[in-house]
């Protein structure tokens, strides 16, 4: 029988952990999210991020942008809260209207505030560890430690790499000792690949048209689900759940897989911010 790894678990233990850590300081940590237009699932997933900070003790500050924004204004937002002490996290919500240009306001954000762990220093600090570490790619990270799923020496198998989540969690899996492979729309005979792999992680999000069935696993394999789709309204994962049933020994199911997590691991970054910036 394929086990569920549950995501809420892991969230709810990461929340304790931080309400725990929170109530230590002098000062709850706070932090800025910017949004920038009225996109409905960007809404939904910064409500998300305010919810948790509330369960948490962690104070969170909405700073919402009309749609025809200028860059130069979004710009000049982000400066101010770089420089306010108060604010110690700073996430722009993306996707961007598609006139701002995201690679420079991604870098506009002080490295030391990045709570997405976007910026380009700490997408190079990666290479040596990370403290800044993209959410979605440390959510993996937690399920699989809570889970205590042995990652060293294993053959890891991502498909996705984009840098919010396959080149970061590559990185983060060659860290553990992992042997890492990344696969891609472009990548050829893509179930002999995904065959080989003790771990893997799928995180593509084009359901139908991408389905990762039962033929495409290893027997045996732990499967960490990130896609998102929506079919008929309903949320989906990448993975037919019924034909892995049996097969794979574990999975995250979605909702209520990768997706809390990655919530929780904001909180996680916000702290981890403010202790940067104490240094
Ligand atoms: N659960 C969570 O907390 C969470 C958090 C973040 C993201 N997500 C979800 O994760 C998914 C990926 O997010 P993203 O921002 O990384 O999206 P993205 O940039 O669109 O990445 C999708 C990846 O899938 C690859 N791909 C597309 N079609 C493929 C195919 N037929 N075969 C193999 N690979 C294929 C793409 O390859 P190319 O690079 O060649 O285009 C790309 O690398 C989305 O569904 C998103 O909603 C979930």
């Amino acid at each position: 029988m394929t086990s569920i790894l549950s995501g809420r678990k892991v969230a709810r233990a990461i929340r304790k952990e931080i309400k725990q850590q929170v109530l230590l300081l002098e000062k709850p940590p706070t932090l800025a999210i910017i949004q920038v237009g009225e996109d409905d699932a960007s809404q939904v997933y910064v409500k998300m991020k305010q919810r948790a900070c509330r369960k948490v003790g962690i104070q969170s500050a909405e700073y919402k942008l009309p749609s025809n924004t200028q860059q130069d204004a979004l710009l000049s937002k982000i400066q101010e809260l770089n420089q306010n002490t108060e604010i110690n996290g700073i996430i722009v919500q993306l996707p961007l209207p598609p006139s701002l240009n995201t690679i420079a306001v991604i870098e506009a954000v002080n490295p030391f505030k990045d709570v997405d762990g976007l910026h380009p220093l700490n997408q190079g600090r990666l290479l040596t560890g990370g403290s800044l570490i993209p959410c979605t790619p440390l959510a993996v990270l937690r399920v699989l430690d809570f889970y205590e799923i042995p990652l060293a020496g294993k053959n890891a198998v991502i498909i996705n790499r984009s840098r919010l989540v396959g080149r970061p969690l590559a990185q983060l899996l060659l860290n553990r000792d992992a042997t890492v492979t990344i696969c891609h729309s472009k990548t050829q005979d893509l179930t002999d690949i995904t065959q080989r792999a003790d771990l893997l992680i799928s995180a593509v999000g084009r359901r139908p048209k991408f389905t990762l069935t039962g033929d495409m696993v290893k027997e045996g394999a732990t499967l960490v689900d990130v896609g998102l789709s929506r079919i008929e309204g309903k949320v989906v994962g990448d993975v037919d759940a019924a034909s892995v049933e049996g097969r794979a020994a574990h999975l995250t199911p979605v909702p209520r897989g990768v997706g809390p997590v990655t919530v929780a691991t904001v909180l996680q970054n916000v702290l981890t911010a403010m202790k940067l910036q104490c240094e």
